[in-house]
């Protein structure tokens, strides 16, 4: 049962076939990638490179011949019109190719949403299941890199975390926790149970700002307090106020089999600040 992903590269990719090798060491595992060289690392922990560029078409479906379980992770160019393009292509490589079982990385609770990148990932889990191919979506929450946005260190440095105000709530995920819930599912077999299914992967609870200057008070040992101040401007809050940021299942912790990394935890990594 050979498993390829693309966007192996790219930090979750990373981190998606580090788990895969944990668990499905008799797996043969094949790492996508547009630039093969400078994959040394892949090749030796037993990880075949295939050359698979989306802007190539003719590049895919060679990458992903023998291929039984493929995930594509979703591109990274800025223009989703571009990353549309680059999807239904591995889409229809994919089919070509005889690839049996596809698995995507969207984004959590789509819903009706008309900002990007909602649109991009719906419409790429609708070709992939126009193609007919048995699917298996991921729609992953925000990454915790989100909360960088917000100034963790001059918080620190300054005692006030100060933000727009509002009811702003948040569920963030780490690429850790994901990668451990994706190759859980991609490593399992048999696994008719994850055919055609949706799991939305997010934390199990949201947090606010206050939860976040208690967690950076707790990590920097000062007082950190939460202020709204109006005439904070930045792109990040109108955003963010489109999205569906709130919504939260036992999906991730399900798949994991113990609890997400909490807010803490996941904020420790973006902080420069040291005691
Ligand atoms: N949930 C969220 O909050 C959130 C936030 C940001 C992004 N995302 C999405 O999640 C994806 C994975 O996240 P990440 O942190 O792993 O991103 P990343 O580190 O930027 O990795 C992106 C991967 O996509 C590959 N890629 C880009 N264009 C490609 C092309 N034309 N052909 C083949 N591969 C291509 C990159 O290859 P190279 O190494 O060759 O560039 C890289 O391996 C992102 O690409 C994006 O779609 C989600």
């Amino acid at each position: 049962m050979s498993i390829a992903i693309t966007g192996a590269s790219g930090k979750l990719g990373k981190l998606i076939l580090k788990y895969l090798r944990q668990q499905a060491t008799n797996e043969p595992l094949i790492a996508c990638v547009r630039k093969p060289e400078g994959t040394t690392d892949y090749e030796e922990l037993g990880v075949e490179v295939r050359y698979c560029d989306y802007d190539v078409p003719g590049s895919l479906a060679p990458a992903f011949t023998g291929v039984d379980k493929l995930l594509l992770i979703s591109g990274s160019d800025i223009d989703d019109t571009v990353r549309l393009r680059q999807h239904t292509q591995v889409v229809e490589a994919s089919k070509r190719a005889g690839v049996k079982h596809l698995s995507y990385t969207g984004f959590a609770f789509p819903g009706t949403v008309q900002v990007p990148p909602v649109p991009l990932h719906l419409a790429t889990e609708q070709a992939i299941i126009t193609s007919g191919i048995p699917y298996t979506f991921f729609r992953n929450a925000l990454y915790a890199d989100l909360t960088s946005q917000f100034g963790l260190d001059s918080a620190i440095r300054t005692g006030e975390l100060a933000t727009f105000p509002g009811e702003w709530r948040f569920n963030t995920v780490t690429r850790e926790d994901l990668a451990k819930a994706i190759s859980s599912v991609l490593g399992s077999r048999p696994a008719p149970h994850h055919v055609n299914r949706i799991y939305e992967l997010t934390a199990p609870r949201f947090w606010t700002f206050q939860n976040l200057a208690e967690a950076l008070s707790e990590i920097s040992g000062k007082n950190v307090v939460h202020r709204e101040d109006p005439q904070i401007q930045s792109w990040i809050y109108g955003y963010l106020s489109k999205l569906n940021t709130t919504s939260t299942t036992e999906d991730l912790e399900t798949l994991i089999g113990g609890p997400a990394t909490s807010l803490k935890e996941s904020i420790l990594p973006l902080i420069e600040w040291k005691k």
